[in-house]
Parts: C-alpha cells; sequence; structure tokens
C-alpha cells in the first residue's frame, strides 16, 4: 500500500505554480494518476493572487487545494504548518519550492526546522537556479542536507523533463548502428543551441541578477551536453545514469580566469538597458567552447550558444559528422557535406539524419544533401507532467544530484569571475545571431554555427 501524498507549494501564488503545477496536478488528477494525492496547499503571502483563478479547474483539483497563509521569513507562521502536518499521519509529505531563489535558504532551514519532530516520509523539490555561484550552491546543498537526505532532494532542471531530450538518451543507447560513431573518431564538433526571440517579458528583476550563462548555461546546456556525451550506464538507474552524467562533467576541461577569453564570449542586445531603466553588467548572450578530455571526446569541441532577442525561438544539438576524405572531394570536383545528426528540441520535437546522395545527374556529380526525420511532436507530456510524476513515484534519473550541480558550477565560475573583472560587454542587434564574437570564437577553428 502507498501512502497518501500531500503537496505544500511554497510560492503557490507565483507564476510557475500557476502556469505549470496547478495545470499538471489537475490533468494528473482527472486522468487517474494520482490516486494518493490528498491534499495541495498553496503557501504564500496573498491569496488574492489565486482565490479565483483555482476555481478554473474544476472539482477535482479543488477538492483537495487549500491555501495556507504563510511568510517564509517568519518563523511563527510555521506553527500553522505543524498544525496541517499534524493533522496528516502517514501522509508523505511533498515540499516544492516555487520561491524567489533568494528566499530558498531561509525557507529550507524553517522548514527544515518544523519537520524535526515530525516522522512522515518526506521529499523536498528545489527549483532553479539552485545557487547563484559555485559557493551558493555548496551552501545550498549544506543546508539542505542538514534536514534531507539526498534520496528526498529533487533538483528541478525543467528541460530533462522535455520528451525530445529523454530521447537523445534512447537514440543513442537502444540503436547498435550509433555506439561505433559517436566517438572522436567520425564527429567532428557538437554544437548546442538554445536561442529565443523574447526579451526580458515581464522577467527583468530576475533575468537582470542572473544572466544568461547562470540561467541557461550552468543547468540546461550542460546537461543536454551531459546526455550527448555521457558513457551507456551500466544499468538504466537514477545513480548509475547520474554517475555517468558526473564523469562528463568532471571531464570537461577546466580553464583558469586568464584564459576565459578564449573559450567563452558574451553580449547584450542593443537597447537592454533602456528596457531595464538601469545601469547593468549582466550578459543576455552567451557562446562557449568546451572540451571533454576522455578516451571518446578528446579534441572534439562542444559549441554552446544561448540568448534573448535573437532572430529565431531554436532549442537543438547539431552533431557534426567528419568528411570524407578529400580525394573523393577532388574526383567529384567538390566536397560532399559533412553528415548531420540533429535533435531539435523547439520549436518542434525531431530526430534527423543528413546524408549525400548522388544527384538526378549521376553519381559522379556533385552529391546533394537529403535527410531523414522522426517527428516527435504529437502527444508529447508536458517537461512538469514528466517530472511531477516522477517525483510521486520517487524516481531521481532526471533530477540534478548533489555533485553534478557543484561540478556544473565549478565549469562555469571562472567564466563569472572573469567577466565580473570587466564592464563592457560586446552588443549585438535584436533579432540577429548574437555578437560578432560569437562567430569569430568558432570560425577561428575553421567552423561555423549550424542551424538546421
Ligand atoms: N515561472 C516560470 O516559468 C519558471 C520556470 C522555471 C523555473 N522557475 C523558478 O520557479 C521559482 C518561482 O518562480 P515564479 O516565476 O513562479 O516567481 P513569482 O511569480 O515571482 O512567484 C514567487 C512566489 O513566491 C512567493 N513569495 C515571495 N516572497 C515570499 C515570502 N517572503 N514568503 C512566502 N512566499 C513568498 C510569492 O507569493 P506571495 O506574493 O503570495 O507571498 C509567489 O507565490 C523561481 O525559483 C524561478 O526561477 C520559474
Amino acid at each position: 500500500m502507498t501512502n497518501p501524498i500531500a503537496f505544500f507549494i511554497f510560492g503557490g501564488t507565483g507564476d510557475l505554480a500557476r502556469r505549470k503545477l496547478y495545470p499538471v496536478l489537475s490533468k494528473l488528477l482527472k486522468e487517474g494518476k494520482l490516486k494518493e494525492l490528498k491534499a495541495v496547499y498553496a503557501l504564500g503571502r496573498s491569496e488574492e493572487k489565486i482565490r479565483d483563478y483555482i476555481t478554473r479547474f474544476g472539482d477535482n483539483l479543488l477538492k483537495v487545494f487549500r491555501f495556507l497563509p504563510l511568510d517564509v521569513s517568519k518563523k511563527e507562521n510555521y506553527r500553522k504548518l505543524a498544525r496541517e502536518i499534524e493533522s496528516l499521519p502517514d501522509t508523505e509529505l511533498i515540499f516544492y519550492l516555487a520561491l524567489p531563489p533568494q528566499l530558498f535558504e531561509q525557507a529550507i532551514l524553517n522548514l527544515g526546522s518544523t519537520l524535526r519532530r515530525f516522522s512522515n516520509p518526506r521529499k523536498i523539490v528545489v527549483e532553479k537556479p539552485f545557487g547563484f555561484d559555485l559557493e551558493s550552491a555548496k551552501r545550498l546543498n549544506f543546508q539542505l542536507k542538514r534536514y534531507f537526505t539526498e534520496k528526498e532532494i529533487y533538483r528541478i532542471d525543467h528541460f530533462l523533463g522535455k520528451a525530445p531530450i529523454q530521447n537523445i538518451l534512447s537514440v543513442r543507447f537502444s540503436n547498435y548502428i550509433f555506439e561505433g560513431i559517436w566517438n572522436k573518431n567520425f564527429i567532428d564538433n557538437i554544437q548546442i543551441s538554445a536561442l529565443e526571440e523574447i526579451g526580458l517579458e515581464g522577467r527583468a528583476s530576475y533575468y537582470d541578477r542572473v544572466g544568461a550563462l547562470r540561467d541557461m548555461v550552468q543547468n540546461h546546456l550542460l546537461q543536454i551536453l551531459s546526455f550527448i556525451a555521457m558513457e551507456p550506464p551500466a544499468l538504466m538507474d537514477p545513480e548509475r545514469v547520474r554517475d555517468e552524467k558526473v564523469k562528463v562533467l568532471s571531464s570537461i576541461r577546466r580553464f583558469s580566469v586568464s584564459e576565459v577569453d578564449r573559450y567563452a564570449v558574451r553580449g547584450r542586445y542593443r537597447g537592454y538597458i533602456e528596457e531595464l531603466g538601469r545601469e547593468s553588467r549582466t550578459e543576455t548572450f552567451v557562446a562557449l567552447k568546451l572540451f571533454i578530455d576522455n578516451f571518446r571526446w578528446e579534441g572534439v569541441p562542444f559549441y554552446l550558444r544561448t540568448g534573448k532577442r535573437l532572430k529565431e525561438k531554436i532549442t537543438q544539438v547539431v552533431v557534426v559528422f567528419k568528411e570524407v576524405p578529400g580525394n573523393f572531394g577532388r574526383i567529384l570536383g567538390c566536397m560532399p557535406a559533412s553528415n548531420k545528426f540533429l535533435f531539435e528540441i523547439a520549436p518542434g520535437s525531431r530526430v534527423r539524419f543528413f546524408f549525400e546522395m548522388a544527384p538526378p545527374e549521376g553519381f559522379l556529380a556533385c552529391p546533394v544533401e537529403r535527410s531523414m526525420e522522426i517527428d516527435l511532436s504529437p502527444n508529447l507530456p508536458e517537461a512538469y507532467e514528466t517530472l511531477i510524476e516522477d517525483i510521486v513515484k520517487g524516481d531521481q534519473t532526471l533530477f540534478i544530484r548533489e555533485d553534478e550541480s557543484e561540478l556544473a558550477w565549478e565549469i562555469v565560475q571562472p567564466i563569472l569571475e572573469r567577466w565580473a573583472q570587466e564592464d563592457s560587454i560586446p552588443e549585438y542587434e535584436p533579432g540577429s545571431y548574437g555578437p560578432k564574437e560569437a562567430d569569430k570564437l568558432i570560425e577561428s577553428d575553421g567552423r561555423r554555427w549550424i542551424l538546421l
């Protein structure tokens, strides 16, 4: 018999709770997938933000929904929370921190001491951003571990809830044909792009404190890179999968603060300061070149880029294979294009393989590029749906382990330190593909950015 479950959503009146968490909980209830769910508590200071909104979900969510007034910083408010917990014997308690990140530590501290006298099974879910730099991430981990075991901690990176990203592992490890070519002998470079058309869109105060490197690279892009580069795990089990990701992150070549400019470029779109209405040192674009110094990947550059107010919204991974030997190109009078493997995460969800074929004129004319495509789009679950189901099941495969979170910060830390030394940030035109410095980063290696 499974325990009944109660969700406590800190920040239960906020944007994430309203746009993602309640719709998913409501859907899962409707589909009969959350039979154990007995209560959903929205915690926050202002009930009026949610009172009318929650009625739209109808009976299924309303029946279990409660608002619990709580200011995270006020210790006395946790007495009310304790009284609710007393009324839930044998219930598994799932605490979801959907709070402004600067409140995470305080919430963990006050919640942790409130929970001391209870023996209910429990889980804690922590939203991103997990820390602001290496030191604060370590502090956050330390606070969490004072009150929760690693098995009870779910650090969210919602990109891992996206089916096309999970599919990277399926394609790589469920097909025999890829393993033999998925390495430095066949692959020339790998490009991971997460480009956005939108700018600040009401998130100015959050984004300006964080910037593109912390918002996208430290978490989402390094997670995608880990899936692309990891070894097959000994078992498809949460610990074994995360062990392999940790090995990738540990093998990423570290650079010192003085070397950063050779590997990292930042940018800011023209008009950002005017939009923000104050001075700022925040980047809205990052491009990076990383190397993984292990047997599989030595010498293969991984180019990462992300930014706001760019020409198009697109998130994808392009695996670029090596060119065929030059003498074949000389016979044809042209070089066949490299094979490419695409994992498209947005706007569509597709896997596509590009290869060269003879044109209608015959096999001695220049080959033309053709592709085979599999569209994953129909009926994919929403990222938060997958993740919430996993939390309830207790499956941590798609959540970030303590060591992963710190290793990812270790990789970006010298970049943060280098950029803190200098005020000037290269500008780029809104609607472009970022600053020219990002093109130079890849072109100086004799390559170019590819979008498919
Ligand atoms: N929104 C998204 O799509 C999204 C996506 C990925 C990750 N996240 C992460 O999710 C978290 C929440 O983001 P959000 O966009 O939902 O933020 P938000 O809309 O600003 O909501 C913040 C929530 O925190 C509560 N809060 C603020 N101060 C409080 C205090 N002193 N005591 C108790 N509650 C307090 C607010 O409730 P009251 O005002 O009622 O107190 C509100 O419910 C952040 O860590 C964010 O990075 C958000």
